[in-house]
């Protein structure tokens, strides 16, 4: 770090530097831009309270995961689930079909937003405030998806249940309040071929999931889903759904950016659900 601290763009470029990624997708966003960041307020949600908090507490900068008002430009970042569709092998017609209706969906909700109320409070606290969303949650797809390979690598006919062991080895699950859950299928039965579905704004709900198993998935990998998506599969019977759970699993992707903030000589004070700590062991999964 530079005697004089990193900038706000240093800590976005720092997530973006953990996927390879070159700029914020749209769901994440520097609000107020600062400099001389030494002590940083890092939650998953941040709201006006935090802000002051973050003043009270002498931090040069907050930082939350979850984006701050700005449902009304944030719904192509769901369009990333096209992406992950197409790399298990679903045909881009099919995938696309898949997210056509929750786009109109985000696009229709993000209207009724008040999408300046923190940030305005941020503005006039003038204190350096920004959101880093999908470059965690991405960083936090490729640990989940490389642990899952891994098991898959040395029994081919892993069950569900001991996926959802290894991926419950982790800090952040071992912390949780919340359990990693099978929420559709038996947990004995192999989870054959698995995808973690996550980093695409949010889970695909059933409509992404049925494409999944339509197109020889077994095992889906959600984060969290709505009650009435899940029941919507259970009617139909067939798939394997995992839930790992919300805050547990954004914090496997934040961990990694605090671990590299901290390296810097960053001070972090974790508030708003951020659990366990990032395993340098697991870095060799960043990369794809
Ligand atoms: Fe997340
Ligand atoms: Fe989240």
């Amino acid at each position: 770090m530079s005697p004089h601290g990193l900038t706000t763009e240093d800590l976005a470029t720092i997530a973006l530097d953990l996927v390879g990624w070159s700029e914020l997708p749209l769901d994440s966003a520097i609000y107020v831009p600062g400099q001389g960041i030494r002590r940083v307020l890092v939650g998953i949600d941040i709201g006006t309270a935090e802000l002051l908090l973050a003043r009270q507490l002498g931090c040069d900068a907050v930082v939350a995961h979850h984006p701050v008002g700005m449902r009304h430009r944030m719904a192509p970042v769901y369009r990333r689930h096209v992406e992950l569709m197409m790399a298990h092998g679903i045909p881009r017609e099919a995938a696309e079909a898949a997210i056509r209706e929750r786009i109109e969906e985000l696009e229709t909700a993000g209207h009724a937003d008040n999408y300046d109320h923190v940030v305005s409070v941020a503005r006039l606290l003038n204190i350096p405030f920004l959101n880093l969303h999908a470059p965690c949650d991405e960083a936090g797809r490729r640990i989940l998806q490389g642990i899952i390979n891994e098991t898959l690598a040395r029994n081919p006919r892993v069950s569900l249940r001991e996926i959802a062991e290894a991926l419950g080895q982790l800090s952040e699950f071992q912390e949780a309040e919340t359990s990693i859950r099978i929420a559709l299928g038996e947990p004995d039965a192999p989870a054959g071929k698995v995808a973690m579905v996550h980093g695409a704004l949010t889970n695909g709900g059933y409509a992404v999931a049925r494409t999944y198993f339509d197109h020889g998935i077994d095992t889906v990998v959600y984060i969290h889903i709505a009650p009435g998506e899940l029941a919507r599969l259970r009617r139909e019977g067939r798939g394997q759904l995992l839930i790992t759970g919300h805050i547990a699993s954004d914090s496997v992707g934040i961990n990694p950016w605090i671990a590299e903030l901290e390296a810097r000589g960053v001070e972090v004070i974790r508030i708003s659900g951020i659990l366990g700590r990032f395993d340098p062991a697991n870095r060799r999964f960043l990369k794809s």
